[in-house]
């Protein structure tokens, strides 16, 4: 393991895992930079809305709007498009949907990662419906594995394609708590 894993790293979860990709600190030090990067977004004196997605985008939004310096409020969407496996069915669930007032906002979608896109690809065009006075994506991690419609404004790192798990990211509702990102 990497220095400034913790000890207990490795029996978190059922599987082992393969390295760490992200430690604590990058992961800090960045989160710091995209917070101060959405400060400095938005000028105007409008609403921002930090709407994350569930349930990968818990932690790195928490500290996120940590670091966002200007009036906000938060909510929550809920999508699913993985079930258990490690590999994207392609199919994307709206599975709670609070119905927040996005007229008139500025809205900021936090993902935890794009991986084949197809999330984002059916949740903008949905929210694009509801007159939000902007609409910029914020993701933690990219893949890059193929374009989208509407790429995020703010990407914390350009990922590798494998599975990771950690700081909010799960295999099969494992590994989330862990206070990096590593692959599995
Ligand atoms: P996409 O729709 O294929 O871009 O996948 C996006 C969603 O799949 C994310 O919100 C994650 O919940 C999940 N996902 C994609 N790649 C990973 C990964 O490497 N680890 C954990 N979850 C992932
Ligand atoms: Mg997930």
């Amino acid at each position: 393991m990497a220095e400034g894993t913790p000890a207990w790293g490795v029996a978190t979860g059922p599987d082992s895992l393969k390295e760490v990709v992200y430690t604590e600190s990058e992961l800090e030090r960045r989160v710091q930079e995209l917070g101060e990067a959405i400060t400095g977004f938005y000028s105007d004196g409008k609403e921002l809305l930090v709407l994350g997605l569930l349930k990968g985008s818990f932690i790195f939004l928490a500290d996120l709007v940590r670091r966002i310096r200007r009036p906000l409020h938060v909510d929550f969407l809920v999508a699913s498009s993985y079930g258990d496996g490690k590999v994207s069915s392609g199919e994307v669930r709206l599975l709670y949907d609070p119905n927040t007032r996005l007229r008139g906002r500025h809205v900021v979608l936090v993902e935890d990662v794009v991986d084949t896109g197809a999330t984002m690809d059916r949740l903008i065009p949905l929210l694009q419906e509801r007159g939000a006075e902007s609409l910029e994506i914020c993701a933690l991690l990219h893949k890059r594995l193929t374009a989208l419609e509407k790429e995020p404004r703010w990407v914390g790192f350009d990922a590798p394609d494998e599975f990771l798990v950690g700081y909010g990211l799960d295999h099969a509702e494992n590994y989330r708590h862990l206070p990096y990102v590593a692959s599995l």
